[in-house]
C-alpha cells in the first residue's frame, strides 16, 4: 500500500516535469496525470520534443537579449558624430532647409578627401552621398543604404558595354566594389 502511494506520488511529480520546464505550453496535463494513476507507467514526452514551440520562442528571445546587450548587430554601422550626439554638426534649424551646409556640401564638411583621383563618379562627386548612404546609421555595413550587392543596380541597369565580363563576374559571386571605387579613382572606371 505504501508502496503504491510513493508510485504515485513520483509519477505525478515526474508528469510535472514537463510543466515546469514549459511554463507556457497548454498541454492537457490533467488528463496525463490522470492516464498515470489508472493506466500504470506513463510514457512521458521529451520535454524539448513536448514543447518545441516555448523552446524556439525562449531561444528567440535569449537571442534578442545577447544582441541588445552588445549593441547593433555586428554587420551594422552608426556614423560617429550621429552615435556622440553631435546632432548640431550637421542640423543647424537657423539655416534654410535645416541643416549646417546645403545637403551637396553637407558631407564634405568633414569628408573632405573622399574624392580622390582624376577618374570621379558622378553621384559622389555630386554631393549625392545619400544616393548610397544614410546619414545616421544602418542595418548593413558603411552606412550602405542596402547591400552593397545590389547598390550599384539601382541606376546601373543599363545594357553594359562590357556585359560579358560583367555577367561572368557576378555569377562568381564578386560585387562591383571588388573591382570599382564607388567615389573615384585614378583608373579608367575608377576601377581599383
Ligand atoms: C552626418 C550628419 C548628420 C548627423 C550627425 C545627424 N544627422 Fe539627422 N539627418 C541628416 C541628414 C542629411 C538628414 C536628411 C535625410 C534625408 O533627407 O533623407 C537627417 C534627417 C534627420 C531627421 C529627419 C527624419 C529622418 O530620420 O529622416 C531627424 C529627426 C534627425 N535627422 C535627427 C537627428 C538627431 C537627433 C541627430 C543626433 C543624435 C542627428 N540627426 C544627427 C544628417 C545628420
Ligand atoms: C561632423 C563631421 C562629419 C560629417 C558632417 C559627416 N561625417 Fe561621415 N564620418 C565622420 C567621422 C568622424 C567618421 C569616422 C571616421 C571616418 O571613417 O572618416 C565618419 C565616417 C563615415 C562613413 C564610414 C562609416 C563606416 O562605418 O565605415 C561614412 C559612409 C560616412 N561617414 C558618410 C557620411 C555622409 C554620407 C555624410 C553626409 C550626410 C557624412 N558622412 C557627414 C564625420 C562626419
Ligand atoms: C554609388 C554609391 C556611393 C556614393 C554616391 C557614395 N558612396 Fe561612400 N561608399 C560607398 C560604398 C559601397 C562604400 C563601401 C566601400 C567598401 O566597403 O569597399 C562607401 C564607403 C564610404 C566611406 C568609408 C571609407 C571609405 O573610403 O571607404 C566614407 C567615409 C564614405 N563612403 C563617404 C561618402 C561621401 C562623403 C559621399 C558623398 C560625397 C559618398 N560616400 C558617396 C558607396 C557610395
Ligand atoms: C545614384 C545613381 C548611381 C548609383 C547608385 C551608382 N552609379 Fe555609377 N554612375 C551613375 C551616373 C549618373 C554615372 C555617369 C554616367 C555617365 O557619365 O554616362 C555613373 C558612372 C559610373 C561608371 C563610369 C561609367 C563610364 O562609362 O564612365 C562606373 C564604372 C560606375 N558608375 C560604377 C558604379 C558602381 C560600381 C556603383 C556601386 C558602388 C555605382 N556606379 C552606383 C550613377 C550611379
Ligand atoms: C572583376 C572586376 C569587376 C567587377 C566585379 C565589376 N566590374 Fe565593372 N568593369 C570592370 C572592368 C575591367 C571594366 C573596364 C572594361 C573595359 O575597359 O572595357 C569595367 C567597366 C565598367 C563600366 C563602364 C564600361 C561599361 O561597360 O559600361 C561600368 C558602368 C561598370 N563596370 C559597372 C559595374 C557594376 C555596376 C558592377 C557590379 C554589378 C561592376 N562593374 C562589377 C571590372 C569589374
Amino acid at each position: 500500500m505504501i508502496l503504491a502511494w510513493i508510485r504515485i506520488i513520483v509519477y505525478t511529480a515526474a508528469a510535472a516535469v514537463p510543466l515546469l520546464l514549459c511554463p507556457g505550453c497548454s498541454t492537457p496535463v490533467s488528463r496525463d496525470i490522470a492516464s498515470l494513476l489508472f493506466d500504470g507507467v506513463p510514457a512521458l514526452p521529451v520535454p524539448e520534443k513536448f514543447c518545441a514551440s516555448w523552446m524556439a520562442e525562449k531561444e528567440a528571445e535569449e537571442k534578442l537579449a545577447r544582441q541588445k546587450e552588445k549593441g547593433p548587430a555586428p554587420s551594422g554601422s552608426s556614423h560617429p558624430p550621429y552615435a556622440e550626439k553631435k546632432c548640431n554638426s550637421c542640423h543647424d534649424t537657423s539655416k534654410e532647409g535645416g541643416l549646417a551646409a546645403p545637403m551637396e556640401k553637407l558631407c564634405f564638411l568633414c569628408h573632405k578627401d573622399i574624392i580622390k583621383g582624376a577618374e570621379v563618379h558622378a553621384p559622389a562627386v555630386a554631393g549625392n552621398c545619400l544616393a548610397c548612404h544614410q546619414p545616421h546609421d544602418s542595418v548593413f555595413p558603411s552606412l550602405l543604404k542596402t547591400e552593397k550587392a545590389k547598390l550599384c543596380d539601382s541606376c546601373h541597369m543599363e545594357k553594359r558595354l562590357t556585359t560579358g565580363l560583367h555577367a561572368s563576374v557576378s555569377k562568381a559571386g564578386l560585387v562591383c566594389t571588388d573591382c570599382h571605387d564607388p567615389h573615384a579613382g585614378n583608373a579608367k572606371y575608377f576601377l581599383k
